[in-house]
């Protein structure tokens, strides 16, 4: 029953897609489980590049089905602008699967995205403007569309109404703005039933009974856990739950059927959007991180906010995650620092504190409690072993294991596929 999770344990963008990749060819299934085209993977295999923001990473590997999960928020125009950017470059998509019960972002709920965000002004969230939340609330107002709706046009018609019913009156009365045609919007989302209807599947029945013939299942969280709904920091998050819980509801499997959650882990800290992040930089150090890292979204093209490595959020992502493993990343982008600061703790109001605090306000108020660890100024990227690491790359892998709470399993020391150090295999 080798089922795995592989989520992101700090704020996303910490390189999940190299993880799946590499994990790519002993893995059946990858399974996404929630978010959207708000996901942002950039995968590179050989000399391409592939940058993916609905469709699994797995869908890069030739051996392997990838899986589009009940718990996903599908845009239909921008998974086929994905199939079709991958069927150029002569990748094979045929065997994806999407599930019946996944909602559908609609371009109302892109339009709503966008005019609330610019009415919240500076309390923006700073969201990827994708329809993501609109569609998430649509789904929990039980207003939502799925993906089976799209064959059936009386109800497909019946619940575009109930949808802009509100939505029309609020967007004429108190945004100004125009008036959606029902009409249209059925007529669009019609357009692409047949396009669509081939990956249609039951998906839950397929993974249970992929589970139970021993094959290789991995859920792959887009976002990270501080951008969950319920466990992050909120409400500067996502609309759905990244953390290892969200892969069960998200795709129809039990938690007793998980065997392994691993986190994924950059060797610093990054975050898009607004919201508190303790360790940011606003110096030259964040400068560089940016600059080295290539800190600037896949999907949104925005520069990423860079900080040092908080092990306190760490600790959290082991807590909440119940994290077996992490996957450290970019750990090559550290090389040429002299001492290299890792925050221990905050300081909050005056207090030592050691746990991420529950309170909305004090993580608003923590101040980082940073230890110095010594840098190294050899080059990483050849590194094939742990002990081909200089001491001090190698002290701080150990020393950011002990903070975390959870075995260092692989190291990213570059971004090719096969520039990862593995320490235990995640099968
Ligand atoms: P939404 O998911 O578009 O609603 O955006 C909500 C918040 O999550 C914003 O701060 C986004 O920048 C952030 N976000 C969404 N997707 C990602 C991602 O894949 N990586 C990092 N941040 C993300």
């Amino acid at each position: 029953m080798p089922a795995l999770v592989l989520l992101g344990a700090q704020w996303g963008d910490e390189g999940k897609g190299k993880a799946t990749d590499l994990l790519g060819g002993s893995v059946d299934y990858v399974v996404r489980y929630q978010g959207g085209n708000n996901a942002g993977h950039t995968v590179v295999v050989g000399d391409q590049k592939y940058a993916l923001h609905l469709l699994p990473s797995g869908i890069l590997s030739p051996g392997c089905t990838p899986v589009i999960g009940n718990g996903v928020v599908v845009d239909p125009s921008v998974l086929f602008s994905e199939l079709s950017g991958l069927n150029e470059r002569g990748v094979d998509t045929s065997k994806l699967l999407i599930s019946g019960n996944a909602h559908i972002i609609t371009p109302y709920n892109v339009t709503v995205d966008k005019v609330t965000e610019r009415f919240l002004g500076k309390r923006k969230i700073g969201t990827t403007g994708r329809g993501i939340g609109p569609t998430y609330a649509d789904k929990i107002n039980r207003v939502g569309i799925r993906v089976q709706d799209l064959y059936d046009e009386s109800i497909l018609t019946q619940k575009v109404e109930a949808a802009l019913d509100v939505k029309n009156q609020m967007l004429t009365k108190f945004y100004n703005r125009r008036a959606i045609a029902v009409d249209q919007v059925v007529e669009e989302l019609l357009g692409y039933a047949d396009k669509l209807a081939p990956y249609v599947a039951d998906t839950v029945l397929v993974l249970n009974q992929a589970l139970e013939q021993d094959k290789v299942v991995l859920f792959e969280g887009g976002q990270g856990t501080l951008l969950d709904i319920d466990h992050g920091t909120y409400p500067f998050v996502t609309s759905s739950n990244p953390t290892a819980g969200g892969a069960c509801t998200g795709a129809g499997v039990g938690p007793t059927k998980i065997s392994r959650v691993i986190g994924i882990l950059k060797a610093y800290t990054t975050r898009v959007g607004a919201g508190p992040f303790p360790t940011e930089l606003f110096d030259e150090d964040g400068e560089a991180l940016r600059r080295i890292g290539g800190e600037r979204g896949v999907t949104t093209g925005r520069d990423r906010r860079c900080g040092w490595f908080d092990a306190v959020i760490a600790r959290y992502a082991t807590r909440v995650n119940g994290l077996t493993d992490f996957f450290l990343t970019k750990l090559d982008v550290l090389t040429g620092w002299e001492q290299i600061p890792v925050c221990v703790a905050y300081e909050i109001d005056g207090k030592r504190v050691e746990e991420l605090p529950y309170s909305q306000t004090d993580f608003h108020h923590a101040k980082p409690v940073y230890e110095m660890l010594p840098g190294w100024s050899e080059d990483i990227t050849g590194a094939k072993s742990f002990s081909d690491l200089p001491k001090n790359a190698q002290a701080y892998v150990k020393a950011l294991e002990e903070m975390s709470g959870a075995p260092i399993s692989a190291i990213g020391v570059g971004p090719g596929r096969d520039e990862t150090i593995e320490i235990n295999s995640f099968l």
